[in-house]
């Protein structure tokens, strides 16, 4: 008998490419919530990333539209460095770890189209082809998107425990099974702040966490990557992460994906970097090759605007004062509607991780769907994941939280009937 073949529409796409869904699920449910308020409902619109004001207008911070419009005309129109203009890197690399600190001395960096590019590279330069990287059960959508157009794949292992606490036994499994599997690891953390779920690890979990990494470290290369989106955002004491990266390097590397879309409002310009700490100056020269070689072959240069309106920022003092008090507003705007969240979910007794600041946070439910649509009849809409919804209070007006809260609970009762 000869085999049959399912008949596929004729296309010029290579196979991989062809079933390609092209909406992001996150844009339609964005879409259908605008479309619902413009036909006159009420709706609180808890889908999209991006922190708004409480009239639901996009926050922008004035002191970065100037810088914009103060970068001259001519070095902005020229193409930036392979790598990004130097100033930018230090400039970036002292923001994260602080000048003249021994782990900015040890530090090697690349622009990049915001965090998202620092991630393609973290994948394509520390992974091999069909190799997995790690990361928490709950992660953000795009690394799936980004390894799977990249030819890797992405593992999890559980990101919460029985007490609700990062899981750093599930977390050393995990990166057991891959180092013996692949012989090399490279793992996605995004903290302080986590998207989807806002949690920020605590400094005995950071702890627990550095061993996991210098153990595995010692049997294979390994790559810990910190995904430092919404950092700006979290408690003043998660921000303390960076004192155990000196007890993780050598042999592992830590990677650090920084991006100015969130910490300066200013998603549209595409400004990131992707740094490595690494003690051994060879190791840094080979990884600065590296990252130079996979600019190149990717997107050549950045954006050479942001790139010099973000240095601008972080270097004058009188700019940088400037965006330290507009975003200071942001956060005191965000944290009103964590406060706020916090309070409503205690009393509604929702089950969600520990939530101290960032733009998201999740809530449990036996039934994502079920929960977001029996929410999305009451006009609210959030995310459905595996096993929670994603609500973000970037997007929802303090004065809203209360409804928000009420109709999650309604929603994960709906979803407990069945
Ligand atoms: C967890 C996480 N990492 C990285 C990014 C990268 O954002 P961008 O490429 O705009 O800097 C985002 C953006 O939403 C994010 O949520």
């Amino acid at each position: 008998m000869s085999p049959t073949v399912t008949p596929t529409p004729p296309t010029n796409l290579i196979p991989s490419a062809a079933g390609r869904r092209g909406d992001d699920p996150i844009f339609a449910l964005n879409a259908e919530a605008q479309r619902r308020a413009r036909a006159g409902e009420s709706i609180v619109n808890a889908t999209l990333g991006a922190l708004m004001e409480d009239d639901g207008t996009l926050a922008v911070m004035p002191a970065v539209i100037d810088a914009l419009a103060r970068v001259p005309a001519r070095q902005a129109a020229a193409y930036a460095p392979i790598h990004g203009d130097a100033a930018f890197l230090r400039a970036v690399v002292d923001d994260v770890f602080g000048a003249g600190s021994a782990l900015a001395a040890q530090t090697v960096a690349a622009a990049t189209p915001g965090g998202t590019g620092a991630l393609h590279h973290a994948v394509t330069t520390w992974l091999e082809p069909g190799q997995a990287l790690l990361t928490t059960s709950f992660f953000w959508g795009p690394y799936q998107t980004i390894a799977t157009h990249a030819r890797r794949t992405v593992e999890t292992f559980a990101m919460f425990d029985g007490a609700g606490r990062f899981d750093v036994a599930g977390f050393e499994q995990g990166l057991e099974r891959l180092i013996e599997r692949q012989g090399r690891a490279l793992v996605f953390l995004n903290t302080p702040c986590h998207n989807p779920t806002g949690y920020s690890l605590d400094d005995a979990e950071w702890s627990a966490l550095a061993d996991v990494v210098r153990r595995a470290s010692e049997r294979a290369p390994l790559a810990l990557l910190v995904d430092l989106a919404y950092a700006r955002f979290g408690s003043p004491a998660s921000q303390a992460w960076t004192r155990h990266v000196a007890t993780m390097v050598d042999p592992a590397v830590v990677l650090v994906a920084w991006t100015a879309s969130k910490s300066f409002a200013q998603y549209g310009a595409r400004v990131g970097a992707l740094l490595a700490v690494h003690p051994d100056a060879a190791e840094r020269e080979r990884t600065s090759n590296a990252l130079g070689f996979a600019c190149r072959g990717t997107w050549s240069n950045c954006n050479h605007l942001g790139l010099l309106a973000i240095t601008a920022l972080l270097t004058e003092p009188a700019a940088r004062a400037r965006a330290e008090e507009e975003r200071a507003r942001l956060i005191g705007l965000l944290d009103e509607r964590v406060q706020a969240f916090n309070r409503e979910a205690a009393r509604a007794g929702l089950r969600h991780p520990r939530y101290e600041g960032g733009f998201f946070v999740s809530v449990f439910t036996a039934d994502a769907e079920r929960t977001a649509a029996s929410m999305r009849e009451q006009g609210v809409f959030v995310v459905p994941l595996e096993g929670a919804v994603r609500v973000a209070l970037c997007s929802t007006a303090a004065r809203d939280v209360p409804r928000l809260v009420g109709a999650l609970a309604a929603g994960v009762a709906a979803a407990e009937e069945r």
